[in-house]
Order: structure tokens, then C-alpha cells, then sequence
């Protein structure tokens, strides 16, 4: 897989065209009141994350792993404050005291219980106040300049920001213990049945990454030809129920399937099933959002950490699927050489499209969402699961950080993993066909599961 230069005669790859982007439809002011609602969604989010439980449970460390719920909260405030209301706007600062404790790099999320943080009553006031300023920010710049205004792009980030606080939060909810208090539909009925195992990828270009998309971060930045060698992917992401098979055959008593790194840090924690599985009575049972219930059999797995997927597709005879792989099923129309912006083309995610947005708390069993496929038939790319990829997080040829350093470039090199798609966690503004994620390998409290990949013989039928 290397960046190429084209032969004459081979079609071009390309992204869709610019004007073709929904946000180019808009008016200024159009946009101005379609930005203010994704911060509203955003907050009304994060309030109803935060106001499900109590003040107790608000302050305390429901894991080490986690930050407290009224830590995110008041982070979130705080980067809008940072980004909205000072670069922006311009204005004064609202807390120039309270920046270091809320600066997610000077303290480790396990320390961040004994800071003296701010407390429910006082972050709720904080974060409404920061807000009702980043409004009058927003209704007072406009939005068709040359920098971080353009397109309303830091609003845009920082509603993505926050989002992805809400997304973590939930997963802090997921590791609480007690009664559930959070409630949500079932997953859809509609279900397709007999999808094929996999789906064969052509050798050929694609276009990667973005310098269309508005609201797109640094690193999925910009636009570059990727050549991608033939391969097979799962039509969908690795069920419960195949899993268990990998589980159940002893997948994580043998070193055979997994990399010297996994194999060590499966044996150092015990780690012998995906995280908050038990086995009952001869089956499978999971804890969900304080819920027990028996592991549903043809939902995505979620919870399993990188070195889980490797290790089950070495199991499966596979392997997991390259970033560059997973982004060429998702956006590659063959038909026309471009990449699209998700699986189904160009338009913005709708509830028919994908499981995303927390509009259910669990991903949904494979075959749902018919309408989400790519022009290949791959399915359920985007929301249900995160799906680990085998690669390192590098910059793309010619990145450029921005706005800032701390918001992508530190993090690149070996020590993290790509993952892509987005879970029913992921609300639809911080999900595209190039949102990059990335996360340590060991990390299994995210929503993240996978699917596999395999080469294919150049030759081979369809190829
Ligand atoms: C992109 C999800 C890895 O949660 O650490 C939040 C996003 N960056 N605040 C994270 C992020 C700054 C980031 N991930
Ligand atoms: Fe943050």
C-alpha cells in the first residue's frame, strides 16, 4: 500500500466535489443555526448523561480508567471556553484559574478524583455561562472568512469535542455499578439474513482522507491516492456469537493466536473472555448499562481490545483489516472512482443509515441498517462498533497540525491503534467515512469491536 502516481488512461481517484457537501447548501445564517443546533445536541447530551445520576455519583471514580462524570463536564466547558470564547471571540477569560485542571495532558485521568475540581452545581453554572458567551460568539463572527471561523469550523470542533466526552462518559456509565438509569429503545427489527461472509475489494487507487469535508479534523487531512492491493473483507463486524466459538475453542489459553505483546498482557491481567462477559450455567452472560442479560448471539462484540481482535482473526485464519483497507471498503464507489463521504453515499448519516447517536444502547445485530451498505455490499461501517484496524496512527503525506499540536500530532507513532466507524455511541458529527480514532491497544472499556480482512490472490474470481 504506497501513495502513486497514475498512468495516464487509469481514472483518477478523487473525492466527491466540494459544492457536493450539505453544508454548502446553507446560508450563513443557515449555517450559524445549523451549528447552534449540533451544540445544543451536544449539551443536551451531556446533561442528560450528567443528570442521571447523583451528585455522589457525579464526584466519584466509578473506574481508574475513567475520570469523574463532573470531570468531562467541566472539560468540556473548558476547551469551549479556550477555543470559543478566547481565540474566537476574543473575550476575557471566564476561568483562567481552573485551565491546569481541566488540562486533560497535566493530570492522569486516575488522579483526577483528588483535584479540587468544581462541583456538580458549580460546573453546570460554568459550562451554561461559557456557552451563552460561545453563542453570542457565533452570532457576532462571521463565518466565510480564512481561518478558524471558516465554515463555522471551531464550533464544529468543539461540538465534536464535546461529543466525544459524551461517548466516554457513556462508556464511565457502562463501568458504574447499581441500577441502571439509563434507558433506551431496543435495536430495529429490520434485519437482511444470508449477507455473504465477505466481500472482495479490486486491486486499484483510492482517494483517502479529506480536504473537502468542513468539519473534518487535522489528521484525516488531506486528500491523498492510496493504492490498495486486492483483499476480502467481512461483510459485517465479528458477532458475539462467532466470538464466543473463538472463546469456547480456547482461543485465550493458546499462544498460538496471539502477538508476544498480547500474549503478555492476556496473562498478566487473566483476561479470558471480552470485558464485563461472564460465563452462568453453561452460557454467556453480559452486564450491560446495569443490565444482566445472556451475550445476544448476532450483535457486533464490543469491549474486546486490539490484541483480542488480532488474536481471534489469527484464530479465524484471517487478520484485521489495514486503515487504509477499511476506509477504501467504506468510500470507494467503483463505479464512478470516487470516494464517498460514508458507505451510502453523500448525505449525512439519517437514523436509517447507521446505529449511531445513542439512540440505542447496544449496537445492533448484524444485517441491520440494509440502507448503510457501500457499493460493494459492506455492512454496518459506520455506528454499532468501533472497529480496531491494524495500523499504527501516522500522519497523512503533507498533514499540518491545526489548530493545534495537542489535538492529533502528539499522539502519533506506535503506541496507538487506529479504529474507524464510529458505535451507537459516537453521536453522527464525529463520524465520517475518514474520522480517524485511536486508543491503546489494551483498552477495552470503549465501544470498539472489529471485523477481519484477508489477501486475496491477484487473479482470484472477481479480482
Ligand atoms: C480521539 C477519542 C482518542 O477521547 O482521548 C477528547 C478525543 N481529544 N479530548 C480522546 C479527545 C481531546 C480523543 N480520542
Ligand atoms: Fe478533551
Amino acid at each position: 500500500m504506497t501513495s502513486v502516481h497514475h498512468d495516464p488512461g487509469i481514472m483518477r481517484p478523487a473525492e466527491v466535489d466540494e459544492a457536493s457537501h450539505p453544508l454548502h447548501a446553507l446560508s450563513e445564517e443557515g449555517l450559524r443555526t445549523y451549528t447552534a443546533e449540533v451544540l445544543e445536541r451536544a449539551r443536551r447530551r451531556s446533561a442528560a448523561l450528567t443528570d442521571a445520576v447523583d451528585d455522589g455519583e457525579l464526584v466519584a471514580q466509578h473506574s481508574p480508567l475513567m475520570s469523574p462524570l463532573v470531570w468531562d463536564l467541566a472539560h468540556v466547558g473548558s476547551q469551549e471556553e479556550i477555543w470559543l470564547v478566547r481565540d474566537v471571540g476574543g473575550r476575557e477569560p471566564v476561568r483562567p484559574d481552573i485551565d491546569d485542571l481541566y488540562d486533560a495532558f497535566q493530570h492522569p485521568r486516575s488522579t483526577r478524583p483528588e483535584l479540587p475540581l468544581l462541583g456538580p452545581d458549580e460546573a453546570r453554572r460554568y459550562v451554561s455561562e461559557v456557552r451563552d458567551k460561545a453563542f453570542d460568539v457565533l452570532a457576532g463572527t462571521t463565518l466565510r472568512g480564512d481561518d478558524l471561523t471558516r465554515h463555522a469550523f471551531a464550533f464544529g470542533m468543539v461540538a465534536q469535542h464535546e461529543q466525544q466526552h459524551d461517548e466516554t462518559m457513556l462508556a464511565t456509565h457502562q463501568l458504574r455499578r447499581g441500577e441502571p438509569v439509563l434507558h433506551a429503545p431496543p435495536p430495529p427489527p429490520e434485519v437482511v439474513h444470508d449477507l455473504p461472509e465477505e466481500v472482495v475489494v479490486p486491486a486499484g487507487p483510492f482517494a483517502m482522507g479529506t480536504s473537502i469535508e468542513p468539519w473534518a479534523l487535522d489528521n484525516e487531512q488531506p486528500v491523498h491516492d492510496v493504492f490498495v492491493d486486492a483483499f476480502a473483507i467481512d461483510t459485517t463486524p465479528v458477532t458475539n456469537g462467532r466470538y464466543a466459538e473463538f472463546v469456547d475453542d480456547g482461543g485465550y489459553r493458546d499462544p498460538r493466536w496471539w502477538s508476544a505483546e498480547g500474549w503478555a498482557y492476556r496473562s498478566e491481567h487473566d483476561i479470558t473472555a471480552p470485558r464485563f462477559w461472564r460465563r452462568e450455567n453453561g452460557r454467556w452472560w453480559r452486564r450491560r448499562f446495569g443490565v444482566d442479560e445472556p451475550v445476544p448471539p448476532d450483535e457486533p462484540v464490543v469491549h474486546v481490545s486490539y490484541h483480542e481482535a488480532e488474536a481471534f482473526a489469527a484464530w479465524a485464519g484471517k487478520r484485521l483489516p489495514t486503515e487504509a483497507e477499511w476506509e477504501k471498503a467504506a468510500r470507494h464507489d467503483p463505479a464512478s472512482g470516487r470516494s464517498r463521504r460514508y458507505p451510502w453515499g453523500d448525505e449525512d448519516p439519517t437514523p436509517d443509515h447507521a446505529n449511531l447517536g445513542q439512540r440505542h444502547l447496544s449496537p445492533a445485530p448484524v444485517g441491520a441498517y440494509p440502507r448503510g451498505a457501500s457499493p460493494l455490499g459492506v455492512h454496518q461501517l459506520i455506528g454499532d462498533v468501533w472497529e480496531w484496524t491494524s495500523s499504527d496512527f501516522l500522519p497523512y503525506p503533507g498533514f499540518v497540525a491545526y489548530p493545534y499540536r495537542e489535538y492529533s500530532e502528539v499522539f502519533f507513532g506506535s503506541t496507538y491503534k487506529v479504529l474507524r466507524g464510529g458505535s451507537f455511541g459516537s453521536d453522527p458529527v464525529a463520524v465520517r467515512g475518514t474520522f480517524r480514532n485511536w486508543d491503546f491497544p489494551v483498552r477495552r472499556q470503549i465501544f470498539a469491536g472489529f471485523r477481519c480482512a484477508r489477501d486475496v490472490r491477484p487473479g482470484a474470481a472477481g479480482v
